[in-house]
């Protein structure tokens, strides 16, 4: 869109921490092209954290709008876009609310976290024929980008096994243990909420589409069992501990002063807890699992996620008739405690929280090597900002447009629902110990698109 022509009106639906990205876009270097018209969140305390910042900035506010009455904003504030960034089991309510009344969507991944949800969201895209952008940042990123191009040109020949290892550390990891995340019925699992992520390069990487998996797994290190294995017992009153161990896990969230702000503040609203304890019972997620995923244009992933690493990063080897491709990546080399032995909630914001690691440096690696010859690094190009760069460039081709992207770049729908059915099959695998074929599952008008090759 030209920044002559009038700005596009956006609503955005839940103002917890992710919203934040999106709302700085469109008050900030994206205002010319696109104004944030209303927005809703079930805790009225978090909007009233942003409207003061707002304020604060002297920007404009947005009206706001009760949680169920999508519908209604986006035909009385005339919107043409909702974003939607509750959490991910309210994503398929707020998205057919949104294109129900004429507007089109752009979601935070996962796209839904059900094989209903994605049923409801293809009977409202082929009603109302309206676009569904799922926001795939990590496809921006210019490391992933690298990969995407090397096997694109056909560098390694055609590919036949990928190996993918993902983890995740005792800071970022350890998050999904204290809030929603940690109930499946909420988040899809990890394998839903956190892989969609990983699946959707994969998808990606490899122009093709998944078609059966089996996945293994369990609650090993977080959760009451785990804790009960190293003589923990329920946590003591909040905010006091009984152990080092328990210490290294507990938030404090008066040290972060946005957390503190939209969550520690507004828990009176509605008893949303944001700090709980990684160690207790009625945990329904896994911290570790592992896959075997087929894929539609022959080749075959393993894949696995562990969410109590020391250090966070990922590592993927991609085979080929010609060679070998391999992308490493180190985000956090350590997790240190402070001196009150306690983690951080991001302690990357925290230069001192985080190790000058000489074993394990920051830092990203992609190395391709063909049969008979020597391995090659490739140039990255440089990526500033949240997830590897990625966000930066995802919020350009979001508010000003796509522009030349040969790559493609931009996710619709279709390409959430590619990605959410690994975790959806992958959960049925893990209930049933059997493999899981895609087209097993119940995904009514979507179903046809993810079991046909691209
Ligand atoms: N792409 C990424 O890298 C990335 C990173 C973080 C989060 N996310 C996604 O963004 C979304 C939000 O994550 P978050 O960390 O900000 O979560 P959060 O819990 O901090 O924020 C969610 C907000 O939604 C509100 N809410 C709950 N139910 C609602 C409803 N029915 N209607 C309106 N608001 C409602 C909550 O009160 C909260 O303020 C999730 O879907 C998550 O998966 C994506």
């Amino acid at each position: 869109m030209s920044a002559l022509s009038s700005p596009l009106r956006y609503a955005l639906v839940g103002t917890g921490s992710r919203a934040q990205m999106y709302i700085d876009a469109l008050t900030g270097v994206h205002a010319e092209v696109g104004r944030l018209v209303a927005w809703s969140d079930t805790n009225p305390g978090r909007v009233g954290v942003y409207e003061e910042r707002l304020r604060r900035a002297g920007a404009q506010l947005p009206a706001r709008f009760a949680p169920d009455e999508v519908g209604e904003a986006v035909r009385r504030h005339a919107v043409d876009r909702v974003i939607v960034t509750p959490p991910d089991a309210r994503h398929a309510d707020v998205v057919v609310a949104a294109l129900d009344a004429g507007a089109d969507v752009i979601v935070e991944k996962p796209l839904t976290t059900s094989e209903e949800g994605v049923r409801r969201i293809a009977e409202a895209v082929g009603r109302t024929g309206r676009r569904v952008t799922v926001t795939f940042n990590y496809r921006y990123s210019p490391r992933n980008t690298a990969l995407k191009r090397v096997i694109a040109a056909g560098e390694i020949g055609e590919v036949t096994s990928v190996h993918f290892e993902w983890l995740l550390d005792t800071a970022h990891g350890a998050d999904y243990f204290r809030r929603w995340h940690r109930d499946k019925a909420t988040s899809g699992g990890l394998l839903v909420h956190k892989s969609s992520h990983h699946f959707d390069l994969v998808n990606w990487w490899l122009d093709a589409t998944p078609t059966r998996v089996y996945a293994s797994g369990g609650l090993r290190f977080y959760g009451a069992d785990a804790a009960a294995r190293r003589g923990l017992g329920p946590r003591p009153e909040r905010g006091t501990t009984d152990s080092p161990l328990r210490d290294a896990f507990c938030l404090d969230l008066r040290r972060e002063p946005m957390y503190k702000a939209l969550y520690l503040d507004q828990e009176h609203h509605d008893g949303y807890r944001r700090d709980q304890d990684v160690f207790d019972p009625g945990i329904t997620i896994e911290d570790n699992l592992s896959l075997v995923v087929d894929y539609s244009q022959g080749a075959t992933m393993s894949y696995a996620l562990n969410a109590h690493a020391p250090w966070e990063g990922y590592t993927v080897g991609v085979n080929g008739t010609r060679g070998r491709a391999e992308l490493t990546v180190v985000e956090r080399g350590s997790v240190l405690l402070g001196e009150d032995g306690r983690v951080l909630v991001d302690p990357s914001a925290h230069p001192d929280a985080v190790a000058a690691d000489a074993a394990r440096p920051v830092g990203e690696r992609l190395v391709v090597q063909r049969h008979f010859d020597v391995a090659q690094e490739v140039p990255i190009p440089a990526g500033e900002g949240g997830h590897g760069g990625g966000d930066a460039v995802l919020l350009r081709d979001l508010f000003a447009g796509v522009g030349d992207d040969p790559l493609g770049h931009a996710a619709s729908w279709r390409d959430g629902v590619a990605s959410v059915v690994v975790g959806l099959a992958a959960n049925r695998s893990l209930d049933s110990g059997a493999a899981v074929r895609v087209d097993q599952l119940d995904l009514g008008a979507a179903g046809p698109l993810v079991t046909t090759a691209p």
